[in-house]
């Protein structure tokens, strides 16, 4: 579910690897490790050997493997503590691990806790390769059983050990060569992986798998080839990539590479060409990730716009839509797939669809979809939102709609990843790459794509011309709002110092702003550790109210909108309980002032557009908050940034 990087070529491996996982690090993780294949013969001082680092060493030696050694480090905790580990990195400072074919991992623990141990990469017990494995084998336990009657020992509690004696076993039994012995392993696993093999006996190959965990291959110049669980460790190498699909194998070669599926059929794979740049997924100059992320929602959400909307001509365009707009137009219902805050994004959509395009919608998490036995009717359209493109679950419900026949579309960010390529047609968000774990900038650009749908199938049917051109003009007019509002950054900081310290929030919101209300929930919980709700505001008097007194802040999102009237009812309603009020509401409406303890003014815009200008507060507030509190904003605990298992 986190990180993997691989390389294999003629530069020093370990420094590129530390590297990679550093890259990786925006993934959330909570250990991290390298295995590096150094030449045979004595190991350089210092470098490979047991008792070096933590607990985790290889347990072969090189007495057993005549052609290399492999030299495992791993640690519970930051990359930073395994680049400390490892004593420097194979420059001038000398020390590190000495080879040039190695893999790395930053691990998110599924089985077993964080530990020395438990971090991948593993070994089996003659050391003769290595492993690191994102997902989860599901029948380890039975695996595992059935290799502890053979008289296997396990160190850790993971599943990924269980893998790695499990292809032990089969190399025992079979002598088959290391790349068929994973292959036969894998065939009797069940459950989601991306692993990456490196061997001790062949220091010229590294095989990599896929099945529901994601992969990249690298092709770099120079007889080099780099392995990732996604682009960013792989940017600053090459733009050539060749994304492995689900049942598909690669043995990489400092050669060149060969993909077969995992049933043994011989696949050629087209190259594809990264879009991002090095400087997106660096800070530059910010002290966090989600700082530039928040900041950067002007020219994302103009990015996602740019080429698509002609407000004179009173024109949608999604290229990526062409294809099955009439399917779309005319659909019976559209129904929204998605996780966290991508359904946030959905239920806006709900709202924007139904009003716009006057077609129902149904907002559904993923998770539920997939095993609901979902009755799907010719005439649905199923729309599956994500940021990352890989969640597990969402992508389930992709091919489960897709079972039963209905069109499946994407909403993804991540350009070529699993969702985006295996749903009928899409439309990406160009908003850059997202790193920070909370989501903002993909919120804002998912409901901004969102808006578009609904205005693409509300073109010619639902809207006449005059009032498509007020929308266009009005979506159009969003990014200068947005960056307004962002110049009252400190203001926000402000009232953040001030609520820091309260364990508890409740979030109200009506309508399009409803989602706003959870989604400003969900980043103060998931950054600060704060325990907030969200709900719609009228449903506070059916229990929430309960809770509220004086040392419950209520974030009210009041916009003077076809709601407003009752949600200041609300507002009035918590007072009298001396509940601290915080509401957002129009630049010019001074009539909460009296009402409230704060008032966090957002331009004005249409109604479906608020929750473009609504959320951004929020998201400043959360990360203030966070980051007095201490809290780690870019990788908040016990969170990953793509979930790519159930
Ligand atoms: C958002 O801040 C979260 N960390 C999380 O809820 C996320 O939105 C969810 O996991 C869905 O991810 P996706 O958009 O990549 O599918
Ligand atoms: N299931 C494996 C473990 O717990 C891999 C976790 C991951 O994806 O990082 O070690």
């Amino acid at each position: 579910m986190c990180g993997i990087v691989g390389y294999i070529g003629d530069r020093e491996a370990e420094e590129i690897l530390v590297k990679g996982l550093e890259r990786l690090e925006y993934r959330g993780y909570d250990s991290a490790g390298v295995a590096v294949v150094e030449a045979g013969g004595a190991a350089p001082e210092g470098a490979a050997g047991n008792g070096a680092v933590g607990d985790g060493q290889a347990k072969g030696g090189a007495a057993a493997i005549p052609s290399g050694r492999l030299a495992v480090r791993k640690k519970k905790g930051k990359v930073g503590q395994l680049r400390e580990a490892l004593g420097g990195t194979n420059g001038p400072r000398g020390g590190g691990l000495r080879g040039s074919v190695g893999i790395g991992h930053t691990r998110w623990a599924t089985h077993g806790a964080p530990s020395d141990v438990n971090a991948h990469p593993h070994t089996p017990p003659d050391g003769r390769f290595a492993l690191v494995h994102n997902g989860i084998i599901e029948n380890y336990a039975a695996l595992k059983e059935r290799l502890q009657e053979k008289g296997r020992e396990f160190e850790s509690s993971t599943d990924t050990e269980v893998l790695v004696h499990l292809i032990d076993d089969v190399q025992q039994a079979t002598g088959l060569p290391l790349e068929e012995a994973v292959r036969q392993a894998l065939t009797q696993t069940v459950g989601a992986y991306g692993i990456v093999v490196a061997s001790a006996e062949n220091p010229d190959f590294l095989i990599a798998a896929r099945n529901g965990s994601p992969l990249i291959l690298g092709v770099g110049d120079d007889g080099e080839h780099f392995i990732g669980s996604d682009a960013a460790p792989l940017i600053e190498h090459t733009r050539q990539v060749v994304y492995l699909e689900d049942g598909e194998m690669a043995v990489v070669r400092r050669d060149g590479y060969d993909v077969k599926t995992i049933e043994g059929a011989d696949l050629e794979k087209e190259i594809h060409e990264l879009e991002w740049d090095l400087e997106e997924i660096e800070k530059g100059g910010y002290e966090h990730f989600m700082l530039k992320e928040i900041m950067e929602q002007p020219t994302a959400l103009e990015d996602c716009m740019r080429g698509r909307i002609n407000p004179d001509k009173g024109q949608v365009l999604l290229g990526g839509l062409t294809e099955v707009m009439d399917r779309l137009g005319s659909a019976d219902r559209v129904i929204l797939v998605a996780c966290g805050t991508s359904w946030h994004a959905a239920l806006v959509g709900e709202y924007l669809i139904e009003s716009l395009a006057k077609v129902p919608v149904e907002v559904e998490y993923a998770s539920e979809f997939r095993y609901r036995e979902p009755i799907l009717r010719e005439g649905d359209v199923v729309i599956a939102i994500s940021q990352s493109g890989e969640t597990a679950d969402t992508l389930a419900a992709v091919r489960e709609a897709q079972e039963r026949g209905a069109l499946a579309l994407g909403v993804c960010n991540v350009v070529g990843s699993t969702i985006a390529r295996e749903t009928d047609a899409g439309v990406y968000l160009h908003a850059g790459p997202e790193i920070g774990v909370a989501s903002t900038k993909a919120f804002t650009c998912q409901v901004c794509v969102l808006a578009m749908i609904a205005l693409a199938m509300a073109e010619g049917r639902t809207l006449a011309d005059d009032q498509m051109q007020a929308h266009l003009d009005a979506l159009a007019g969003v990014p200068d709002k947005v960056r307004t509002e962002l110049k009252r950054d400190e203001e926000v900081a402000d009232l953040a110092k001030v609520y820091r310290y309260a364990a508890n929030f409740l979030y109200l919101g009506r309508g399009y702003n409803f989602p706003v209300a959870l989604e400003g929930a969900l980043k103060l919980k998931e950054i600060s550790y704060i325990h907030a709700e969200g709900y719609p505001a009228a449903e506070m008097k059916h229990g929430p109210i309960a809770l509220i007194d004086r040392f419950m802040p209520v974030v009210f999102i009041a916009m003077k909108d076809s709601t407003y009237d009752k949600v200041v009812s609300n507002i009035e309603e918590v007072a009298a309980r001396d509940g601290a009020v915080i509401a957002i509401t129009n630049a010019d409406n001074h009539e909460l002032d009296d009402l409230c303890e704060y008032v966090m003014r957002v331009p004005e815009t249409m109604e479906y557009l608020s929750p473009l200008l609504t959320v951004v507060p929020l998201q400043l507030m959360s990360y203030h908050m966070a980051v007095m509190r201490g809290c780690d904003v870019d990788q908040p605990r016990n969170l990953a940034k793509s979930v790519t298992v159930e």
